[in-house]
């Protein structure tokens, strides 16, 4: 069993999606063994999006991911890593695959409606620093 970390981004919370995703992730046999909602501040955003230096949207993101409150989710599953970026979908939702959460409810590349961790050490790290 693999564990991976979920955030719920603050489109979605603010969109009354939180339940919706729940659902998803149980759909999908993910077992929810932590949860935690939290309002981001923007040094603390900047310090989770911290790989993303010197990308031209990071200053966007981090204002997005400090401009509400987020949710976010331990998940244990067998793959979980790999099979919960499948569940999410590319990036831009306007090219994610059918089916995907990010096709169903994301909203544009930034407010993309959920956040999944990209490879094993990643979730490590990302796990820690929520719980
Ligand atoms: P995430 O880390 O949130 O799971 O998303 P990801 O791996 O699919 O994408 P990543 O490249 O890690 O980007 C992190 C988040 O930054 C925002 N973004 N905006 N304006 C843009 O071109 C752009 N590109 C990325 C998205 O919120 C993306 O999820
Ligand atoms: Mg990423």
């Amino acid at each position: 069993m693999q564990k991976t970390l979920l955030i719920i981004k603050p489109d979605a919370v603010e969109r009354k999606l939180i339940g919706h995703i729940l659902s998803r992730l149980e759909q999908a046999k993910f077992n929810i063994l932590e949860m935690k909602m939290l309002h981001l501040s923007p040094e603390r955003a900047r310090r989770f999006y911290a790989v993303h230096q010197g990308k031209l949207f990071l200053d966007s993101l981090v204002e997005y991911m400090s401009s509400g409150p987020v949710v976010a989710i331990l998940l244990q599953k067998s793959n979980a890593v790999a099979d919960l970026r499948i569940l999410v979908g590319a990036t831009d939702p306007a090219k994610a695959a059918v089916g995907t959460i990010r096709q169903e409810i994301g909203l544009d590349v930034q407010q993309n409606s959920v956040h999944a961790s990209d490879s094993l050490e990643t979730a490590t790290g990302e796990i820690s620093f929520f719980f």
